[in-house]
């Protein structure tokens, strides 16, 4: 029986400020089927690299539950637990944004590429073909298995951050704008190059970015968060042509034509920002403060998802007032 490759249920995370809790992701459930790759996009603080990160078993969860290949992620709570795990035999690895910090800096390129496989018990003999294989596959020379970290371009670390999340054959790899950080005249290489990568490996992939082309141009389906909640998800050529939920409406009028690769940010035209909200007791919808269609009941209780008439699910009190004002 094949297992979704990823389930994520109900999860949360607070982090505490001061003498108060922030909810950074909240009630989040999302599925990934095998080979599948799912965007995730939304506005600085929205919650994004906090869900990314537990889920890679890098952060731990305030609550919920998530399941990899139908293997259900233990609960740690020492942050050690986490680093060394996610070093070995994790089933889900990461592509970050800072290629650099994702390496260690003490380490040749081969070293980084093949720790994985040595932890896992692999021979010498297999690792060094396997980094070399690898190396070739992300456009590098052989011999860049001698050299270090700070002896690369940002795109070249990219290319060896890519090679070291697939190398150890994870169930799924979760991209956080693994291109933001790099020359504008580099970023569709890398993106083809993970893509290509993605669909010869068969491996989901969680993409996590703020240029919404890309996003839509890789990932069959589409979440948008808010606040730490999901606010809408469905299929990308639904969910990016007909826009339902008020705030992805907003979130794609702010991002007109962008071309793949380009920079446009959401946080510099998507004001004001969000932040986190302090964790209370009943509360509304999130976005009720920014939404044009605000009613008194959006402020009793937080919106389910629902079917829109686009075939996405929407968390909106009003969708049907929301639907019918695009009439
Ligand atoms: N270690 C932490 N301690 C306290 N608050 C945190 C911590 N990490 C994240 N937060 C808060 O959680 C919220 C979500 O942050 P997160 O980094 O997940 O957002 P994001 O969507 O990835 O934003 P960006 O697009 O800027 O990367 C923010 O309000 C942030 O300030
Ligand atoms: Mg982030």
């Amino acid at each position: 029986m094949t297992h979704p490759a990823l389930e994520v249920r109900a999860l949360r995370r607070l982090f505490r400020q001061g003498d108060q809790y922030l909810s950074a992701v909240d009630n989040v459930s999302l599925t990934l089927q095998p080979g599948e790759v799912l965007g995730l996009v939304g506005e600085s603080g929205s919650g994004k690299s906090t869900l990314g990160r537990i889920i890679a078993g890098l952060l731990p969860r305030s609550a919920g539950e998530v399941w990899v290949d139908g293997v259900a992620l233990p609960q740690h709570s020492r942050s050690g637990d986490f680093r060394r795990r996610a070093r070995t035999g994790h089933p889900v690895q990461m592509v970050f944004q800072d290629s650099y910090a994702s390496l260690n800096p003490r380490l040749t390129i081969g070293e980084s590429l093949g720790e994985p496989l040595m932890i896992q018990g692999a021979r010498r003999a297999e690792i060094e073909q396997a980094v070399e294989y690898w190396l070739t596959r992300v456009g590098l020379p052989a011999e860049a298995a001698e050299r270090y970290p700070h002896e690369m371009s940002g795109g070249q670390r990219q290319r060896v951050g890519i090679a070291r999340a697939f190398i150890s054959k994870p169930k799924l790899v979760v991209c956080d704008e693994p291109v933001s950080a790099l020359d504008v005249s580099v970023q569709a290489q890398i993106i083809q190059l993970l893509r290509d990568i993605q669909r010869e490996q068969g491996t989901a992939m969680l993409f996590i970015a703020h240029d919404l082309a890309v996003v839509r141009y890789l990932a069959a389906r589409t979440a948008v968060m808010y606040l730490g909640e999901i606010v809408e998800l469905g299929d990308s050529p639904a969910l990016f042509s007909v826009p339902t939920h008020p705030y992805t409406r907003q979130l794609l009028a702010a991002h007109l034509e962008p071309e793949p690769g380009s920079s446009a940010a959401l946080d510099t035209v998507a004001a004001p920002a969000a932040r986190a909200l302090p964790l209370s007791g009943d509360r509304g919808c999130r976005f009720a403060p920014r939404c044009p269609f605000v009613d008194t009941g959006c402020r009793r209780a937080p919106p389910w998802l629902q079917l829109s008439k686009a075939g996405t699910e929407v968390a909106c009190h009003r969708l049907r007032v929301v639907e019918a004002a695009d009439c």
